[in-house]
């Protein structure tokens, strides 16, 4: 069989993961929310987990949170949604917007691990600690962990706050959040 291109990779796992029942979240969303954008990007989102928003639309980052960070991508990096690629650590929603469970991401993690492995982007920004601990493998909060890079194989990760932190917490996390999209923007043009 020829190669597939990310892209075709990418959608045959997405129709796998729209029939996933891997975990009890199946019962409860309304779809599976797989991810957005390009399949070649060269920078990477990470959320959490979907919305109601989300849930209901079947993309990523539709909500208030999205707003904020697609003005984030528009004003630190001059470039829309499109040009990037979106996904969260848990594909499906978890009722009343609760964390998602240890056994949930467990049973997930295989997806994101190769959404990032065909997307192969030159930097992932992970969005809040479930994606950051998830990614670097660490205990450590976000508070901590933000304000550095972290080489991962040929991809570098940026951590930084969720969206929904700047949105409850105002202008000091919002400024943070800032400088990390400058870095990832910095560290972007920096690869080979
Ligand atoms: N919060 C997330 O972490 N992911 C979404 O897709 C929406 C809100």
């Amino acid at each position: 069989m020829p190669r597939m291109a990310p892209g075709s990779r990418l959608a045959a796992l997405a129709a796998e993961a729209a029939a996933c029942t891997r975990c009890p979240l199946a019962a409860t969303r309304t779809q599976v929310v797989f991810g957005v954008g390009d399949p070649e990007a060269d920078l990477m989102f990470v959320g959490e987990a979907p919305g109601r928003d989300e849930d209901l639309r079947g993309e990523p980052f539709v909500g208030r949170s999205g707003q904020l960070l697609d003005r984030l991508l528009a004003e630190e990096l001059g470039i829309g949604r499109e040009r990037v690629y979106i996904a969260n650590v848990v594909k499906c929603r978890p009722p009343d917007n609760r964390d998602p469970r240890p056994e949930e991401i467990s049973a997930c993690r295989p997806y994101l691990t190769e959404q990032v492995a065909l997307i192969a982007p030159r930097v992932v920004v992970t969005l809040g600690n479930f994606a950051t601990k998830l990614l670097l493998g660490t205990d450590q909060g976000i508070t901590k962990l933000r304000g550095s890079s972290y080489p991962m194989g040929k991809t570098t990760l940026v951590p930084t706050f969720h969206p929904a932190a700047a949105l409850r917490g105002g202008g000091v996390v919002l400024a943070q959040m800032r400088a990390d999209f400058v870095r990832a923007k910095q560290l972007m043009g920096r690869a080979a």
